[in-house]
């Protein structure tokens, strides 16, 4: 199972080799960055996995330091243990077997972004990878999904901009994680009656998501260059008005050398992030660790 943890940010001091195995699961837990006295925190936890404290040696601020070969080593001494699970405990699934390769292989915990970048994007299993995340038969919901006014007003933000840099002939129209491809759809929908600004637009789309690629495809009513309806089609025209509109699995696949327009509507916040909290002993990065008997 995994539990998360709690791993200092980083350490120049040196600590000991890391204590024994415990037999128990790890808990959330703030790892400490050294201490010389049992604190508030360890005596607060409970179960049989802690280790002691004596497992750690301070080095107090302008005392001669360790030599540079210190070794990282986790604090379990304030393990949570949470209450024993009322529900019958599942079967791994592909993804957390392969959470639980990782952080075995590399011989430690695995920080939140690296946790957070393989269960939303691991190109098998990851969350946005295979199905369509959205509305009711989905996980959740985004304004694009509620009503088609929102991607009517950005076009008509991204219009009003458009004419503010003076009409170029060209611009890249570029949509940062389309979802289903809704704001777009609405957005050329809305503007399609001002062609000027509609035929300026090359629509560039950044999605790592097969599935939604596929689902933006349609949204757009997108025909290939040869008039097939091929999904594959990496490069397309939308019948909406007309626009061409290519996919990308990255940013830095979107041509670049053109006057460019950004729409990045809830994906900065489906990108992975390191967490810090403070601690009694300064800021801790919080890190994703997997129970030793597991
Ligand atoms: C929360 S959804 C927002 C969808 C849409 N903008 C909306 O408001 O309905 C996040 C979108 O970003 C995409 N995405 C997440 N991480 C990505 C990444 N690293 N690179 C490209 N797309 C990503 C997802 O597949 C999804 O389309």
């Amino acid at each position: 199972m995994l539990r998360r943890a709690l791993l200092q940010a980083s350490t120049r001091r040196l600590f000991p080799p890391p204590p024994p195995p415990s037999s128990s699961s790890l808990s959330f837990a703030p790892l400490r960055r050294c201490s010389s006295s049992s604190s508030s925190s360890s005596s607060s936890s409970s179960s049989s996995s802690q280790v002691s404290n004596d497992h750690f040696v301070e080095h107090p601020e302008g005392t001669s330091q360790p030599p540079p070969s210190a070794t990282i080593s986790v604090d379990r001494s304030a393990l949570y243990n949470p209450p024993e699970h009322s529900h019958e405990p599942s079967a791994d699934t592909e993804l957390v077997k392969h959470l639980k390769n990782i952080i075995k292989f590399r011989g430690g915990p695995i920080t939140v972004a690296e946790y957070m970048e393989e269960v939303l994007t691991n190109p098998k299993a990851g969350f946005y990878i295979n199905r369509d995340v959205f509305g009711a038969g989905g996980d959740f919901i985004t304004s694009p999904e509620v009503s088609q006014m929102f991607g009517e007003m950005i076009g008509v933000w991204a219009m009003c901009l458009w004419e503010q840099m003076g009409q170029p002939n060209r611009v890249n129209l570029v949509e940062l994680g389309p979802g289903r491809g809704t704001l777009l759809a609405d957005l050329l929908r809305g503007t399609s009656k001002f062609k000027k600004f509609t035929d300026s637009l090359q629509i560039h789309m950044v999605e790592c998501s097969p599935a939604l690629q596929k689902l933006q495809y349609q949204n757009l009513k997108c025909v290939s260059a040869d008039g097939s309806d091929s999904s594959s089609e990496k490069r397309c025209i939308s019948a909406l008005a007309g626009t061409p509109v290519s996919w990308h699995a990255t940013l830095e696949q979107v041509p670049t050398g053109l006057t460019t327009i950004i729409i990045a509507h809830e994906f900065y916040d489906a990108l992975p992030v390191h967490q810090f909290q403070k601690a009694s002993r300064g800021w801790c990065e919080k890190m994703i660790d997997v129970a030793e008997n597991s």
